[in-house]
């Protein structure tokens, strides 16, 4: 008779017999070798590997062996053991390094391939220039007003003193928008700025306003139907002509250069009174084209280069605003801001300033 420890089924020592261990670690290294990645293997692992893996299996069953096959059966176990674990990391290195060649292979950035096919675009120079304006303006203690481009007929006319009968109003080609008896046009000037802001701030008020404009215009090398200008208020206690004077002086050498001389010349504008004209002595030449200096293309030898409107602020436009005008004055001014790109970079066509192609706008990069 025997004891229960001396007792083992046959059956389960079957797993310990050579041949099982054999198969196992065949199998194992069959199923290893068919994981084609990393987490294949993984998934194959616990199968041949873990708790209930044959090895693991085989090794439990070690305790039921009697104490002299023990020892001959345990060094099999963990030989075969030994085999698969070292079949799974052979197997392993192998995936591993195959992906990461894998990543490198996919994952390479071609440094040598052009980064700048996305060509880059340009600043429009109407634009670095309104900036310029309106720097050279706030510098002096200006506040920047807009107005919008569809303007009521009674800003962009009545209340500068253009009535419904004034001749100007025939001579700015208004464009109107549908229907027309709405009295809505594109504004033909800046100069419906001056009304807002007198109606929406306190006084004394300085105010820039650089824009866009309409004119019912057909387009050519002088002309285009949507153009820039910039319009300045000042309106207070004690605002002469000199004011006025001065104002532009440092508005031209802020754009054109130190030391420019201005001049003013008579001259109309329903609300404006007295109303001049600006010219500014020529940057290229400075007069000396005149003086028996070699023609200046700049100024077309004239010395002088004629630039905008101004005047006075009309009482009647001060009043409509509902200011005392025997309390304040004021004076504004309104220029063309393509005519000043013209002259200052020698564009002879107006055309290139509204292409909007950038081969034109590049190379006046940031310019401001
Ligand atoms: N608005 C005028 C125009 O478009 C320009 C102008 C002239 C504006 C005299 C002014 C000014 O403010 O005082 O022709």
């Amino acid at each position: 008779m025997s004891g229960p420890s001396n007792s083992y089924d046959p059956k389960q020592v079957a797993m310990l017999a050579p041949e099982a261990l054999d198969a196992a670690l065949t199998e194992a290294v069959k199923a290893f070798a068919d994981a084609g990645h990393l987490d294949a293997l993984a998934a194959v692992r616990p199968a041949h590997l873990g708790d209930r893996s044959p090895v693991a299996l085989a090794r439990r069953e070690l305790g039921a062996l009697p104490p002299q096959a023990r020892a001959d059966a345990g060094r099999r176990v963990n030989d075969a053991r030994a085999a698969v674990q070292a079949a799974y990391d052979e197997r392993l290195v192998a995936l591993t390094d195959e992906r990461d060649e894998r990543v490198l292979r996919e994952e390479t950035v071609d440094v040598s391939l052009p980064w700048d096919r996305a060509a880059r675009g340009a600043r429009h120079p109407l634009t670095t220039v309104m900036e310029r304006v309106t720097d050279i303006f706030v510098a002096m203690g200006y506040e920047l007003a807009e107005g919008p481009e569809a303007e009521a007929e009674w800003f962009n006319f009545d209340a500068l003193n253009i009535g419904p009968d004034h001749p100007a109003r025939g001579m700015h080609d208004t464009l109107w928008l549908d229907p027309p008896e709405r009295g809505v046009v594109l504004r033909t000037q800046t100069s419906p700025v001056q009304i807002r802001a007198l109606l929406s701030r306190k006084l004394p008020l300085y105010v820039i306003s650089p824009g866009r404009v309409y004119r019912d215009d057909p387009i050519d090398a002088t002309h285009s139907p949507v153009f820039g200008q910039v319009e300045g208020l000042a309106v207070d206690e004690g605002i002469t002509m000199a004011h006025l004077k001065g104002t532009l002086e440092r508005f031209v050498q802020g754009m054109f250069g130190d030391g420019l001389r201005t001049r003013l010349r008579p001259s109309y504008f329903p609300f404006t009174e007295p109303s001049a004209e600006l010219d500014f002595e020529c940057f290229a030449c400075r007069g000396e084209s005149t003086r028996g200096g070699p023609p200046c293309r700049t100024c077309g030898s004239e010395g002088w280069i004629e630039w905008g409107g101004c005047g006075m602020v009309n009482p009647r436009v001060l009043r409509a605003c509902g200011a005392d005008p025997d309390r304040y004055t004021g004076f504004a001014f309104g220029m063309g801001l393509e005519r000043a790109l013209m002259f200052r970079h020698g564009i002879t066509d107006m055309r290139d300033i509204t292409d909007g192609d950038v081969r034109f706008t590049l190379p006046f990069g940031m310019e401001g």
